[in-house]
């Protein structure tokens, strides 16, 4: 039986649900876990009919973008119903679907606030746009497009992406160059088997790095050589025999610096004398700050230079689509180890994201991200300022997480197994040095992580670790 619309506009007007969504932050995460509660606990039942969204929103003072996005967010996890044309109502199934589609767990499992190293605040992810996106690339797409045969992935994307790249990196690409992967350690995987299989033995990466990077190039074979960082970022590697070297120019990862002038043209100067390969991974070159962003390092030299890029900071790390841009020398070799190693993104998602960055709703997002993104690490700054103006913080200018420098003698575990004792999940510098006996201790601080209306919870319960 169907109730009447008017039932669960009495639960719109409740005062109930205008408190629920004022204690959650007043927010478009709120009103949509205000729904999905009440769904849950019977307030709303299967079929009742949901008031428009420019009714809710006058009625709850918030921006009627902002109830249609909730409307939607809830659409796609199967709690709401929506036809062109007609009334929203709560999905037929919902109780239990509810039970089944659990909602995605904003922070780390186990652990209610995080600041952990390398993590967007996948509440952002655009999921209106996204469910636009696909649709209409699903609506346009000729079948063949399903059964992809090249490949180096959906040439649409590609297409996109070399025009993408170009402008706001100063890549130089084009589409016959861009090989689509799953992800950055996807690519990596690839490339090593690649210098693997082309007799290489060595590859040099940044110290400190990315432990994950490392365990992939061992897995693939090769030997790894601790790559030594200073002010300036990587230094050129010396060691006879090397010829592959992995870097991370636009915001050294995990310290933060940007790769000194004078280094870039070293570098490239390096892999001129030696035949070599820079792989530059431009995990969030898109996230910049104070000053006008420093050019990809491939644009000096494309043949000496791969670019790496990925989604997984601008829009979220579970949608694993990433792109190499390749010397054309290694086009083919890397196509092919690409077949041989497996994987690829789904082709939908692929031709989804080619639209979302035809329209510019990628674009668009990634402003509104690095608004947000840039007042939480002003925000961050002020706090510690106050509290411990004696700390050096690095890695300010660009990326997603600053570098608290500890004092000699503080205990990083320590701090570390502190925080997540007050439920605060933390990274430690000491896992991404290939060797962290006698290192610096430090804190990396991913002030994108949480969701927006939790920022400033997590950043009290930081403070009071550093208390
Ligand atoms: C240094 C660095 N590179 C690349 C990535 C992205 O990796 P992927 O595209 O495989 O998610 C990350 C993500 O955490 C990172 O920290």
């Amino acid at each position: 039986m169907i109730r009447a619309g008017s039932i669960a506009d009495d639960w719109a007007n409740s005062a109930e649900l205008r408190t629920a969504v004022q204690r959650r932050g007043g927010r478009r995460a709120a009103l949509e876990g205000a729904i999905r509660d009440a769904i849950r606990g019977g307030g709303l039942l299967p079929l009742d009919a949901i008031p428009s969204s420019r009714a809710l929103a006058i009625e709850l003072g918030i921006a009627r973008g902002t109830v249609a996005e909730a409307y939607a967010q809830l659409a796609a996890e199967g709690y709401l119903e929506a036809r062109p044309g007609a009334t929203t109502r709560v999905a037929a199934g919902a109780a239990g679907s509810a039970a089944r589609i659990p909602a995605i767990e904003a922070s780390t499992p186990g652990l209610p606030l995080s600041l952990e190293a390398g993590l967007p605040d996948v509440t952002a992810f655009p999921r209106s746009a996204w469910l636009a996106a696909l649709r209409r690339a699903l609506g346009s797409a000729p079948s063949s497009l399903l059964a992809p045969r090249d490949a180096r992935g959906a040439r649409v994307l590609r297409e996109m992406l070399a025009t993408h790249l170009r402008r706001t990196r100063g890549v130089v690409a084009d589409p016959g160059r861009v090989l689509i992967t799953c992800g950055f350690g996807h690519g990596l995987a690839i490339l090593c088997r690649v210098f693997r299989d082309g007799g290489l033995r060595t590859i040099a990466i940044e110290d400190p790095c990315l432990h994950q990077h490392r365990a992939l190039a061992v897995g693939a074979g090769l030997r790894v050589l601790p790559l030594p960082v200073d002010e300036g970022g990587a230094v050129v590697p010396s060691a006879a025999g090397v010829e592959v070297a992995l870097v991370t120019p636009a915001h050294q990862f995990p310290l933060g610096m940007t790769l000194a002038p004078a280094r870039r043209g070293a570098l490239i100067a390096w892999a001129r004398a030696c035949g070599g390969t820079l792989i530059e991974d431009d995990y969030d070159g898109e996230y910049r700050y104070d000053h006008q962003p420093l050019g990809a390092l491939q644009g000096l030299d494309p043949g000496h230079v791969v670019y790496a890029g990925t989604v997984s900071k601008t829009l979220a790390p579970g949608l694993r689509i990433g792109w190499l841009v390749l010397p054309e020398a290694l086009v083919e070799v890397a196509t092919a180890a690409k077949e041989r190693a497996g994987g690829e993104a789904s082709v939908i998602e692929q031709l989804a994201l080619a639209e979302l960055m035809r329209t510019g709703a990628y674009d668009r997002h990634v402003r509104r991200t690095r608004l947000r993104y840039r007042r939480r690490r002003d925000q961050l700054l002020e706090l510690l300022a106050e509290r411990t103006p004696w700390l050096t913080v690095r890695g300010i200018a660009a990326g997603l997480h600053v570098v608290l420098e500890l004092p000699p003698g503080a205990d990083e575990q320590e701090l570390v197994a502190r925080a997540a004792r007050s439920g605060l999940a933390l990274s430690g510098l000491a896992p991404f040095w290939h060797e962290p006996q006698g290192r610096p201790g430090g804190l990396i601080v991913g002030y994108a992580a949480p969701p927006e209306h939790e920022y400033a919870a997590t950043l009290a319960a930081f403070a009071s670790v550093l208390d």
